[in-house]
C-alpha cells in the first residue's frame, strides 16, 4: 500500500504510532536543558526593552515628558509613536485598529505610550517609571452592561422563527448569566529577541503561534519585504492562545528597537505587564429563553450572547462566531436564534484562549439544561440525552449535519463506568442527611467541531530532508507550545521511513523554512501538519521508489521501510546506505509537503456549508462538595471519556485532556479577573489570581480513552484533534456546583455566574434559599 494511504487507512497496523511515547522534549523540560527564547546565548551589544503607559484607560496623553528617562543609567533610546519606521499597526488583519505605540488616544489601561531601550531589562524598567505623563482622562466604558460601541456588526444564526416557537411551547423558561473571562498564565511570558542583519534583514525570535503573521507584521512596520524578516520559534512555555495574535506587538516593538538601534533587542515582559497588557478569554453576559415541552424537549432557543471584546477587533471575529458555533454544544435546536454582539470595552483587547470562544457557548447550552432540569424536577442527564443530536434531529444552527455522532454510546458509556445512577442516589441521601455540606454530581457532553472557521487557514506546509546517512530533518509550519505536535509529527514522519521516532531530527518553525503558514490553533495542529509532512516523505519516498525500480528492478509493492532497514526484494540495506546510493545516482532527497482540509466550506454571509471536517467527542462526570455557609467546594472525584478517533500518542493526549480538564475547572471556579471602576485590571499577579495547583487536580480523576475504530473522516492515523475539546470537559464541575445548590430548594435554577468562587457560590445559594432563584 502506498504510504499516503497507509496513514488514513484504519485497518494499517503502524510500528512506531499509536505508542505512547514521551514528549521528545519531557527531560529536557524538567532538566531546564530546553532552550525557550529568554535561554538563546545573548549576542553581543544587546539590548533590552521595557513599556512605558499612561496611568488612564480613556482618554488622551495631552504631554508626554521623557527628560527623565532617557536620562537614566543604561539608557539608550527612547521609542515614540514619532519614532516608528512604517504604520503603526499590530492588528492581525493590518486594519489599523491597534497601534503598536499609541500617538495620543488611550484606550486601555495598560496601552503603550513608549519604550525604553536600555543596556540591562532592569535598567529599563526603572527608567520607564521616570516617565511623566499629562492626561485628560474620559469615563471609561469597562463592562458589557456600559458597551453600546460594536468592534464588528451583530451575527445571527436563525433557523425558523424562534419567538413562535416559543410561544408555542407549553413551558417557557428565561434566563440571563455571566460567563467570565480568563489569563493564559502560560509559564513563560510574552517574549521575542531581534537580531538586524545586513541589508535590512531582521530575523526575530519570537514566542508566538503563529510566525507568519509576526514576520508579515514585522515587516509590514518596517517596510520590509517579507523575504527581509525570519520568525523562528523552536518551543513555547505555553501559548494557549495567548500568542495567536498578540505575540506580534512585542516582536515589533523589538525589531523597531533593534532597526533603531542597530544592535539586536529582546523584550522580555514582566508578568504583572503581561497580564496588564495583553487580552484574555472573552467574558459574556449571556440572555436566553427557550421554549419546552413536559419532558424538557426544546422547540425553541433564542440566545444573545454578550461579548466584552475589548478596544480593538483582534480575533473577535472568530471566536466570537466559534460561541454561536458551539451554543448548540450537543443538542437539537429545532427553531431558533443565535445572536452575538461584540461590544468595544475600554479594556485588554480580547484573544484567543482554549476553545477559542466555543467553551463560553457551550457553558450557556449547558445551562440551559439545568435550567429545564431543576425546574421540572428532573435529573439533568435525562434532559440532555432527550435533547441530544440524533437521526433526524442532527441539523445545527448553523446547517451543518451531524453525521458522526457518538453521543449516545459515549455518554452510556461513561454513564455505567462512573456508576452516575447509583451515585445519584447516594447523594439525594447524603444532602437529606446534612444541612450544610451538600454534595453535587454532573454528567456532561462535549461536541467541538474541528476545522478553522476561516477557510484559508485550513492547509499546512512541511520540508522533510533525508540525508547521506540515513538521519531525517523535520520541519513543519506548525509550532510546539507544551501540547506534544513536534512529537506526533515525527512519529508520523518516522512510521513513513520505518525507523524510530528519535531518529528524526525536531527542528524550529521557522518561516525560511515552510511559507504562508496558518497559527497553530483550532486544535488543528497535527491534522494539518502530520498530513503535510506525510506529503513531503511521500515525495521522496516516490523518488526512491523509481530509484529502486531502475537499479534493482524490484517494484514498490516489494519495498518496505522497517525497523531503520529498506527490504528490497529479497535483499535489504539500511536507510542510510540506500539514501546514499540514491545521492550517487543524482536523486533529490529533500520535498516540501502541502495539505488542505478536504470538503469544508463556509460562507459566512449566508451563514452556509460544512465548516467543519468533523467533531471531537467527550464527556466528564464530576463530584463536589459544597459548603453552603462558607461557599468552599471540593472537586471529590472525576471521570473523563474522551474520543480522540485512534489516538496518534495515548500518553500525550492523555495530558492534553488531563491538562484541558483542569484548566477548564479553574476557568469556572477560581480564575477571577477583576477591574475596577477606573478600568484597572486589579487582579495582575498569582497572588489576586488563582490558578489551579497542583493540589487542586481532583485526587480521584480517572481519563480514559473512548475506543471506536478511529475517525470517520480520513485524517491522520484516523486520529482526531485533542488540544481544546478537554477544556470544556471542565464544564461538568460547574454544573455539579450548581446540582449541589439545587439540593437546597426543589424547583429552583440556582442563579450562579461563573466563576463559582466561593462569593459567587455564596450569593447563588443565598438567592435559591431566599426563593428568588
Ligand atoms: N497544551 C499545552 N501544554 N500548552 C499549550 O499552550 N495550547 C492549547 C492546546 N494544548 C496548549 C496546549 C491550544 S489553545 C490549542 S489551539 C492547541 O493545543 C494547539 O495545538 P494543536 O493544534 O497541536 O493541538
Ligand atoms: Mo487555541 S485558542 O486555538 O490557540
Amino acid at each position: 500500500m502506498p504510504p499516503s494511504e497507509a496513514a488514513v487507512a484504519p485497518e494499517a497496523e503502524p510500528l512506531v504510532v499509536r505508542r505512547p511515547l514521551p514528549h521528545d522534549s519531557a527531560p529536557r523540560h524538567v532538566t531546564g536543558a530546553a532552550t525557550y527564547i529568554d535561554d538563546i546565548r545573548e549576542p553581543a551589544g544587546l539590548v533590552h526593552l521595557a513599556p512605558g503607559y499612561a496611568p488612564i484607560a480613556r482618554g488622551r496623553i495631552t504631554a508626554l515628558d521623557l527628560d527623565a528617562v532617557r536620562s537614566a543609567p543604561g539608557v539608550v533610546d527612547v521609542i515614540t509613536a514619532a519614532d516608528l519606521p512604517g504604520p503603526n499597526d499590530i492588528s492581525p488583519k493590518l486594519i489599523g485598529d491597534d497601534p503598536a505605540i499609541t500617538d495620543g488616544p488611550v484606550r486601555f489601561y495598560g496601552q503603550v505610550a513608549f519604550i525604553v531601550v536600555a543596556t540591562t531589562r532592569d535598567a529599563a524598567r526603572r527608567a520607564a517609571k521616570r516617565a511623566r505623563f499629562t492626561t485628560v482622562a474620559e469615563p471609561p466604558v469597562i463592562d458589557v452592561d456600559q458597551a453600546s460601541d460594536h468592534v464588528l456588526p451583530d451575527y445571527s444564526f436563525v433557523r425558523g422563527n424562534a419567538q413562535t416557537a416559543i410561544d408555542r411551547a407549553g413551558r417557557r423558561l428565561e434566563g440571563s448569566f455571566r460567563i467570565g473571562g480568563q489569563e493564559h498564565f502560560y509559564l513563560e511570558g510574552q517574549i521575542a529577541m531581534a537580531v538586524p542583519g545586513e541589508a535590512g534583514e531582521m530575523l526575530v525570535y519570537s514566542s508566538t503561534q503563529h510566525p507568519s503573521e509576526v514576520q508579515h507584521v514585522v515587516a509590514h512596520a518596517l517596510n520590509l519585504p517579507s523575504s527581509a524578516v525570519t520568525v523562528e520559534i523552536r518551543r513555547m512555555g505555553g501559548g494557549f492562545g495567548g500568542k495567536e495574535s498578540q505575540a506580534t506587538q512585542w516582536a515589533v516593538l523589538a525589531a523597531i528597537a533593534a532597526w533603531k538601534t542597530g544592535r539586536p533587542a529582546k523584550f522580555r515582559l514582566d508578568r504583572d505587564d503581561d497580564m496588564i497588557m495583553t487580552g484574555k478569554r472573552h467574558d459574556f453576559r449571556c440572555d436566553y429563553s427557550v421554549g419546552i415541552d413536559g419532558e424538557g424537549v426544546l422547540s425553541g432557543v433564542d440566545v444573545v450572547f454578550s461579548a466584552r471584546c475589548g478596544h480593538s477587533e483582534d480575533l473577535s471575529l472568530g471566536v466570537v462566531d466559534r460561541t454561536m458555533f458551539h451554543a448548540d454544544n450537543s443538542y437539537f435546536y429545532p427553531e431558533c436564534r443565535v445572536t452575538a454582539r461584540r461590544l468595544r470595552t475600554n479594556t485588554v483587547s480580547n484573544t484567543a484562549f482554549r476553545g477559542f470562544g466555543g467553551p463560553q457557548g457551550m457553558l450557556f447550552a449547558e445551562r440551559m439544561m439545568d435550567h429545564i432540569a431543576y425546574t421540572l424536577g428532573r435529573d439533568p442527564l435525562d434532559v440532555r440525552k432527550a435533547n441530544f443530536y440524533r437521526e433526524g434531529r442532527d441539523r445545527t444552527p448553523f446547517g451543518q449535519q451531524v453525521t458522526d455522532n457518538i453521543l449516545a454510546e459515549l455518554i452510556g458509556d461513561l454513564e455505567t463506568r462512573s456508576d452516575y445512577r447509583a451515585r445519584r442516589e447516594a447523594i439525594a441521601a447524603f444532602n437529606a442527611g446534612s444541612r450544610i455540606l451538600k454534595r453535587g454530581l454532573a454528567l456532561t457532553p462535549v461536541k467541538f467541531g474541528i476545522s478553522f472557521t476561516l477557510m484559508p487557514l485550513n492547509q499546512a506546509g512541511a520540508l522533510v530532508h533525508l540525508y547521506r546517512d540515513g538521519s531525517i530533518h523535520l520541519n513543519h509550519g506548525g509550532t510546539e507550545m507544551g501540547q506534544g505536535l513536534f512529537t506526533k509529527v515525527a512519529m508520523v514522519v518516522a512510521e513513513e521511513f520505518g525507523v524510530s521516532a528519535d531518529a528524526v531530527r525536531i527542528t524550529a518553525t521557522s518561516t525560511d523554512k515552510v511559507p504562508n503558514t496558518s497559527p497553530t490553533a483550532a486544535s488543528s495542529g497535527t491534522d494539518l501538519n502530520a498530513m503535510a509532512a506525510v506529503a513531503a516523505c511521500g515525495a521522496i519516498k516516490d523518488r526512491l521508489y523509481d530509484f529502486i525500480a531502475e537499479k534493482w528492478k524490484v517494484g514498490r509493492d516489494k519495498v518496505a521501510f522497517r525497523e531503520g532497514q529498506v527490504f528490497i526484494g529479497n535483499q535489504s540495506m539500511s536507510l542510510g546506505a540506500l539514501a546514499n546510493e540514491a545521492y550517487l545516482n543524482r536523486v533529490h532527497l529533500s520535498a516540501a509537503g502541502h495539505y488542505k482540509t478536504p470538503v469544508i466550506s463556509w460562507n459566512r454571509d449566508k451563514a452556509e456549508g460544512r465548516p467543519f471536517f468533523y467533531f471531537a467527542y467527550g464527556a466528564a462526570c464530576s463530584e463536589v462538595l459544597v459548603d453552603t455557609m462558607t461557599g468552599e467546594m471540593k472537586v471529590e472525584r472525576v471521570d473523563v471519556l474522551h474520543d480522540v478517533g485512534k489516538s496518534l500518542n495515548p500518553a500525550i493526549d492523555i495530558g492534553q485532556i488531563e491538562g484541558g480538564f483542569v484548566q477548564g475547572m479553574g476557568w469556572l471556579t477560581t480564575e477571577e479577573l477583576v477591574w475596577d471602576k477606573e478600568g484597572r485590571l486589579r487582579t495582575h499577579a498569582p497572588s489576586t489570581y488563582k490558578i489551579p495547583a497542583a493540589s487542586d487536580i481532583p485526587e480521584n480523576f480517572k481519563v480514559e480513552l473512548y475506543e471506536s475504530a478511529g475517525n470517520r473522516e480520513a485524517t491522520i492515523w484516523r486520529s482526531k484533534a485533542v488540544g481544546e475539546p478537554p477544556l470544556m470537559l471542565g464544564i461538568s464541575v460547574f454544573c455539579a456546583i450548581v446540582n449541589a445548590i439545587a439540593s437546597l430548594r426543589p424547583g429552583i435554577m440556582p442563579a450562579l455566574d461563573a466563576p463559582a468562587t466561593p462569593e459567587a457560590i455564596m450569593r447563588a445559594v443565598r438567592a435559591t434559599t431566599a426563593g428568588e432563584g
